[in-house]
């Protein structure tokens, strides 16, 4: 797979401050990259220096191809992005809006502008001014300006911002939908990781400047041991039947306990229910990307540096 973005060796100092410590990562054609820290972590920084809007101190960072030292304009063309609050005219409709910034597209494809449009769902409002809407349907009319030059990477951070549930959800399904039919890949900045864990292919941590961690979010750990509860009806019966089988139990509220792979827990199940052991329940404890994210990220104590 190719990559849309390269980034490499990126540091960036402000006044004495270093506020990225020399970053690299990758991004390939396609997929949802979450880039996810705690507030100050240099988030927005990054997208920035991404986009021309900082220097950097030292690196490189090329986009489909184009080194944004060298190539600054091509690089830029197949960019679409919102950082913070997107600019709009209030005065204009939302189509109209969009149809100003579509106009600065050269290659003008009328079928993928009306998707794009039809695609956030503003439904009979993208007709009304901007300066009546609402700060969820501005940042789906953002998401629809970022797009509409058909861009090879889309850059977003932190879009969930003023999003209700729905519309999160409706974020989540959207950008799934044009990064996989459009081969569009989106850059998704955010410091709350569950909203976005969901969508993303792969997952950067950074925390104070520094990339913690890249994760592969398809990567399925079987090998890992997990706590596992049954609730059963003979809790006793159950404890005997599985210690038998040379597991460790520990009988717990309503049930037992147990500490196995995940591919373990059908075998034991069929172990219980073949000695008529009524099996309500099984509750398996995953480790979130959100404890995980804690641990990684705990040297700040949510404290901004
Ligand atoms: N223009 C600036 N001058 C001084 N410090 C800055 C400037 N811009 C950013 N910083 C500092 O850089 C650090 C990273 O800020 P950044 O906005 O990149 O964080 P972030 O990860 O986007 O956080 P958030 O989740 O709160 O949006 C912060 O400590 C911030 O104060
Ligand atoms: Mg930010």
């Amino acid at each position: 797979m190719k990559n849309v973005l390269e980034i490499k060796n990126v540091s960036k100092k402000i006044g004495k401050r270093q506020i990225l410590d020399n970053l690299s990562l990758d991004v390939r054609e396609g997929e949802i990259f979450g880039f996810v820290g705690p507030n100050g972590a240099g988030k927005t920084t990054l997208i920035k220096v991404m986009l021309g809007l900082y220097k950097p101190n030292k690196g490189s960072i090329s986009i489909a191809g184009f080194d944004i030292k060298d190539d600054f304009e091509k690089a830029m063309d197949e960019v679409g992005a919102i950082i913070e609050n997107p600019e709009m005219y209030g005065y204009l409709s939302g189509k109209d809006n969009l149809k100003l910034y579509a106009r600065m597209d050269p290659n003008n494809d009328y079928e993928y502008q009306k998707e794009v449009i039809e695609s956030v769902k503003l439904g009979s409002r993208i007709n009304n001014k901007v300066r009546t809407y609402s700060l969820g349907m501005r940042q789906r009319l953002g998401i629809a300006q970022a797009l509409i030059s058909k861009p090879k990477l889309l850059v977003l951070d932190e879009p969930t911002n003023g999003l209700d549930p729905l519309g999160i959800k409706e974020l989540r399904d959207l950008l799934k939908k044009i990064s996989k039919e459009k081969n569009i890949a989106v850059f998704i900045s955010s410091h709350i990781l569950s909203e976005i864990e969901l969508m993303c292919d792969r997952i950067a941590i950074i925390d104070n400047g520094k990339i913690l961690e890249v994760k592969d979010m398809h990567d399925k750990n079987d090998t890992e041991s997990l706590r596992v509860s049954f609730e059963v009806d003979e809790v006793n019966k159950a404890k005997e039947v599985l210690k038998a089988n040379n597991k460790e139990v520990k009988i717990i509220e309503n049930g037992i306990e147990v500490f196995v792979t995940r591919e373990e827990v059908p075998d034991i199940n069929l172990l219980l229910v073949k000695e008529n052991i009524k099996v309500y329940e099984i509750n398996i404890e995953h480790k979130t990307l959100e404890d995980e994210f804690i641990e990684k990220t705990k040297g700040t104590k949510g404290q901004i540096k």
